[in-house]
């Protein structure tokens, strides 16, 4: 009997958050893998081994498979197709897929890396959608090839939409709660399965193309919704006296709820979560369904970022020329991705106001400057909060849990304290001499 091939050769275009780490890691599981990307820079810096992006362990993992020559970057399609004469059976398209002004999702970097790869192939190819898109970018993807594929080669269109996280990309990608893969032939699936059977403890969902593209969307829609809700009833809390903490907890047991998603907070940011419930909406009423609660879910998670500006406001009625320390910029911990962090609103809105902005994050300072201007960054949490009216914490990294806070008291101002994450014990900081504020918490 002819023995299954386990190798398959991989290229993967666009080598970002997602890129990069599925790239790697495929190429941790046994494949050959090529990396490309437009940005000559970044290229460059991952040929010299230096990683563009924060993301545990993922260095030393590009570094191992780089070293066993599993590895591999290029600059353009044509070179990720065809490296060092081995041809590229699946290539997988993992570029940015932003919104547009109305919502929608800007598709237009899928498009063009969707003709190069017609011009380039040789062979039978999966072209495999791993960036987010909207129902029935498939059709599209196939028509974009079609067009350019002079030659007739053969090829299918699979979907394998991506579900890592920031901040623990590299340990999701390997234990992925599922593996989704949507194809329209029994030749795509066999790739695919291939390429996936190294994670054989995930469960595998083989679905059509067009359901693989909406559970991604329907997923981070969903898992927003549960966002916006834990906020809105920590709204109720604050204005009631009851405690979110207590009520999350309580919900969580049952277990057709689970407790995940449901921590109180200042909103949700990010490159997915904000871009994918818009471009679900937008998708939705393009399909003449106006899929109201997703607007809600986004009008909720909008108002929730005013709630520290709210809050400052109450503890130091005129904010001009009152200094604000802000702790975390990132939009969740253990990443430097500042794309839609709720920072970039809440001190946006402080500076209108007057205040002077002084930040601190463990890793995220260097993409901070890039979008927040007129804000005076400090290299440690001390230094940041030294002189401060009011400390804002915006992202609950774990070097926040472990602060000197009798430390922090002698530097200060004033000794105020809103915590927008949740991450201290409300009796605890109190005791401290904070003037303590939380979400939802009395
Ligand atoms: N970041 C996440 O946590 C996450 C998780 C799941 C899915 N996704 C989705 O994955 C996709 C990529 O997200 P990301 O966070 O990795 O974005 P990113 O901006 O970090 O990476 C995209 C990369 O594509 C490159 N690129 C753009 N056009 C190109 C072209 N024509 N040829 C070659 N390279 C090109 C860019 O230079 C960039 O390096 C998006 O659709 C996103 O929604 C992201």
């Amino acid at each position: 009997m002819k023995k299954m091939k386990s190798r398959i050769n991989i290229c993967m275009i666009g080598t970002g958050y997602v890129g990069l780490v599925s790239g790697t890691c495929l190429a941790e599981i046994g494949h050959r893998v090529v990396c490309v990307d437009n940005d000559g820079r970044k290229i460059n810096y991952l040929k010299k081994g230096i990683i563009p992006i924060y993301e545990e362990g993922l260095e030393a993992l590009v570094n191992k498979n780089v070293k066993k020559g599993n590895l591999f970057f290029a600059n353009s399609v044509k070179e990720g197709l065809h490296h060092n004469k081995q041809r590229a059976e699946a290539v997988f398209i993992a570029v940015g897929t932003p919104p547009r002004d109305d919502g929608s999702a800007d598709l237009s970097a899928v498009e063009k890396v969707a003709e190069e790869i017609a011009k380039n192939m040789t062979d039978y190819t999966v072209v495999v959608e791993k960036s987010t898109v909207p129902v029935e970018t498939c059709l599209w993807i196939e028509k974009t090839v079609n067009r350019f594929n002079k030659r007739n080669i053969p090829f299918d269109v699979a979907s394998n939409p991506e579900f890592l996280r920031e901040g623990s990309a590299v340990w999701d990608f390997l234990n992925p709660d599922r593996v989704v893969i949507g194809v329209s032939s029994k030749r795509a699936e066999s790739l695919m399965r291939k390429i996936y059977a190294p994670l054989k403890k995930s469960p595998m969902l083989i679905t059509d193309v067009k359901s693989a593209e909406l559970i991604k969307h329907a997923s981070n829609s969903f898992l927003s919704t549960k966002i916006s809700f834990i906020n809105a009833v920590a709204n109720i809390c604050e204005k009631t006296g009851a405690n979110i903490d207590d009520i999350a907890k309580g919900m969580g047991l049952d277990k057709r709820i689970g407790s995940s998603f449901l921590k109180a907070g200042i909103g949700f940011g990010g490159f997915c979560f904000p871009k994918d419930l818009e471009a679900f909406y937008w998708l939705a009423k393009q399909k003449d369904y106006d899929f109201e609660l997703l607007k809600n879910v986004k009008d909720i998670n909008e108002q929730q970022k005013n709630w520290m500006v709210k809050r400052v406001e109450e503890e130091l009625w005129n904010l001009s020329g009152k200094r604000v320390a802000v702790l975390g910029l990132a939009f969740k911990p253990n990443t430097d991705d500042m794309r839609f962090a709720p920072s970039i609103n809440i001190i946006g809105s402080l500076k209108k106001l007057g205040a002077k902005v002084k930040a601190y994050d463990p890793v995220a300072i260097k993409n901070a400057k890039k979008v927040l201007k007129g804000v005076e960054f400090a290299p440690d949490p001390y230094s940041c909060v030294k002189n401060a009216d009011c400390i804002c914490l915006l992202t609950e990294w774990d070097e926040f849990k472990r602060l000197n806070f009798k430390k922090i008291l002698s530097l200060v101002r004033h000794p105020i304290l809103i915590d927008g994450r949740n991450l201290y014990v409300p009796q605890v900081m109190r005791k401290m001499g904070f003037t303590y504020k939380s979400v939802g918490r009395p």
